[in-house]
């Protein structure tokens, strides 16, 4: 006989059938001859209960002696039980302890810092566990959108001989005694791989040394990116559109426990479909002065001013046509002062979870404006040849998952979206 998953019992497909439940200790009290533990694994928690003549004596004594986190394995049969959280419980013939636990480090009400100490074994909370069930949800999601429009996965490196999003974010590490750094984008190869394969999306580590700390900025996240020739500035708006609103709807019809867990109402999901607004960067100033902001055409957007211009909105938003003093030299001018650019900014004031632009096609012009940043040419001398060698309009995208899963999730803090946060104060553990 296999073993079955919690999930599936709440589920009411094995009332008054003996089954099999392995997992760990949740939560455990015991009185006399009876114990009561409630049991998790992957799928779920089911309240275990231990009459001490229905099980062999020594299942009795381990079982009221393990302590929470201990493994375990159980026999029991289903039954109904309003008072059971979940409505079912697992009557049990036989309660084996597979590896008792030291006592848990980890008790309610900690510290961040404990919590961040110990984040091998928080990841067990159920707070990480539906974080991370999303993030797999969106992992399958996206794959699943790009199959179906022709894109390609690709896998380029994540070790660089250069920047793709400027000098102030980049982590340089002496490889074989050169220099190089750690990918901050995948950008540059992908857009070399569309000469070879059109329509190109990865998912890879990016790293930025954000000198600063806020709750949506991480040094490593998960960065997934598409570039796509043949396509200008408004098809890789509603291409993105298209993804998010895909995930979105599959989100709210496949993952509504998790997504209830974090009081993200389903609903607000299904209601994320195109088209997003546009809003262009020069508008976006006048609504920011009219909200008292002291911002001037030319500056950046912090953290609070992205919160603002998304606060109350209930479908992301597109923030385009920013100046060319805010943005990387590969974007394709719009204008003497604007890029063909647009940042996806999330609703309820998470902020900006994509990046995306047409890209220079002129060799000449990228030239000049590398220059005038004063990049090193020699650097980037090959991408350079892609303007050289039958060059396309192309347009692409990246997208942080863990800025959508704190979206989605409505979680205070970036570092919950990712199982081991990489932050300006914490490589451990
Ligand atoms: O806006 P960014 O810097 O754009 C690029 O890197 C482009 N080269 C992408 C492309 O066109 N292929 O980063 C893209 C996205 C952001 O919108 C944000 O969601 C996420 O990456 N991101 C971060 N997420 C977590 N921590 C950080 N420090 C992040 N920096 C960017
Ligand atoms: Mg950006």
């Amino acid at each position: 006989m296999g073993f079955t998953a919690i999930k599936n019992i709440l589920a009411g497909k094995y009332e008054n059938q003996e089954v099999n439940v392995r997992g760990w200790i949740y939560r455990t009290r015991s009185s006399g001859k009876l114990a009561f533990i409630t049991i998790r694994d992957s799928s779920g928690i089911i309240q275990v209960t231990i009459a001490k003549e229905n099980v062999p004596a020594k299942d009795f004594e381990s079982a009221t002696k393990a302590l929470i986190e201990s493994s375990a394995a159980v026999k029991g049969v289903v039954a109904k039980d309003k008072r059971a959280p979940g409505g079912y419980e697992l009557r049990a013939k036989s309660f084996e302890v597979t590896g008792n636990a030291d006592v848990f480090p980890i008790t309610e009400h900690q510290s961040e810092e404990l919590l961040l100490d110990n984040r091998h074994l928080w990841i067990r909370s159920r707070e990480l566990v539906n974080a991370m069930k999303v993030k797999a949800s969106l992992l399958k999601y996206c794959r699943e959108w790009f199959n179906e429009n022709n894109f390609y996965e690709v896998t380029p490196p994540t070790i660089t001989p250069s920047a793709c999003e400027g000098g102030t974010t980049l982590f340089e590490f002496n490889y074989f005694d050169k220099k190089a750094y750690l990918s901050q984008s995948a950008q540059l190869y992908l857009e070399a791989l569309i000469y070879s394969l059109e329509r190109v999306w990865s998912l890879t580590p990016s790293f930025r040394a954000e000198k600063s700390k806020t709750r949506r900025h991480l040094a490593e996240y998960w960065h997934l990116e598409a570039e796509e020739a043949w396509v200008n500035h408004e098809e890789n708006m509603k291409i993105q559109e298209k993804l998010i609103s895909h995930v979105c709807q599959k989100l709210a019809k496949e993952d509504k426990d998790e997504l209830v867990f974090f009081k993200r109402e389903p609903g607000t999901l299904k209601n994320i479909e195109p088209p997003f607004e546009r809003i262009k960067y020069e508008s976006a100033v006048k609504i920011l002065k009219d909200k008292g902001f002291n911002f001037n055409y030319g500056m950046d957007f912090g953290t609070k001013e992205e919160s603002a211009l998304c606060s109350d909105i209930e479908k992301p938003v597109f923030i385009t046509n920013f100046p060319k003093t805010v943005k990387p030299f590969y974007m394709k001018e719009a204008d003497e002062k604007t890029y063909l650019c647009a940042d996806l900014l999330a609703p309820e004031g998470y902020g900006e979870i994509i990046g995306g632009s047409e890209r220079e096609t002129d060799y000449n012009k990228l030239v000049e404006r590398m220059k005038e940043q004063n990049m090193n040419m020699k650097d980037y001398e090959w991408y350079l040849d892609l303007r050289k060698y039958g060059s396309v309009q192309h347009s692409g995208f990246g997208l942080g998952l863990e800025r959508i899963i704190r979206w989605l999730c409505k979680l205070e803090h970036i570092r919950d979206a990712v199982p081991f946060p990489r932050t300006i104060n914490r490589v451990y553990p």
